[in-house]
């Protein structure tokens, strides 16, 4: 990616407006979406839940949500065309970044078994597996199990 690129993004916190646009990529992108009531209500409820954009262009969003000592990464995405450059994992540095501000002490994640690219991304930035969640997730034909994945701070 070149630096005239980097200078052009920013991260900045989601607005209800923005919804609209997010959900279109989310139901690219998942199987099983969210739906627009899902954000609203994470807005809403104070959840830190930022969009990230290039060129003024929403490509990427992520929510998290911060307990009294862990925070917990609910759901983050890069649209289809956008992925694979760098994006993902500029936005979950920066939530790890402010879990890490807001004296978290550790950043937890579930991610599908069969989502490898999500879970190597994961691993990459120093996130273990500590557990799995049998038929956590809705799947074609059933249940798919979760990783349970940590870092800690
Ligand atoms: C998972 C997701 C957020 C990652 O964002 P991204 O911008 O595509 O990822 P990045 O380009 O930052 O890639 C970071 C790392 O992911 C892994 N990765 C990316 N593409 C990959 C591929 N095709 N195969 C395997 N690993 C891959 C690599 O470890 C990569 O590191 P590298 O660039 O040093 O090789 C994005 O792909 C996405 O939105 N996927 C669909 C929704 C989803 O699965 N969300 C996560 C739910 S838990």
């Amino acid at each position: 990616m070149s630096d005239s690129l980097q200078e052009v993004y920013h991260i900045r916190e989601m607005r209800l407006e923005d919804v609209r646009r997010i959900i279109l990529i989310e139901r690219e992108i998942f199987l099983f979406p969210w739906t627009e009531m899902n954000f609203a209500d994470s807005i809403t409820a104070g959840y830190y839940c930022r969009v990230i954009e290039l060129n003024d262009l929403l490509i990427g969003y992520g929510i998290m949500m911060i307990g009294p000592d862990e925070a917990h990464i609910l759901t983050i995405g890069i649209s289809a065309q956008w992925q694979h450059q760098g994006w993902g994992r500029r936005l979950l540095q920066y939530f790890i970044d402010l879990a890490r501000q807001q004296q978290s002490v550790a950043v937890l994640l579930d991610v599908r078994v069969s989502n490898g690219v999500a879970a190597n991304l994961y691993r990459q930035l120093g996130f273990e597996q500590i557990a799995i969640r049998k038929g956590y997730y809705p799947a074609m034909g059933g249940r798919e199990d979760a990783l349970v994945m940590r870092l800690k701070l």
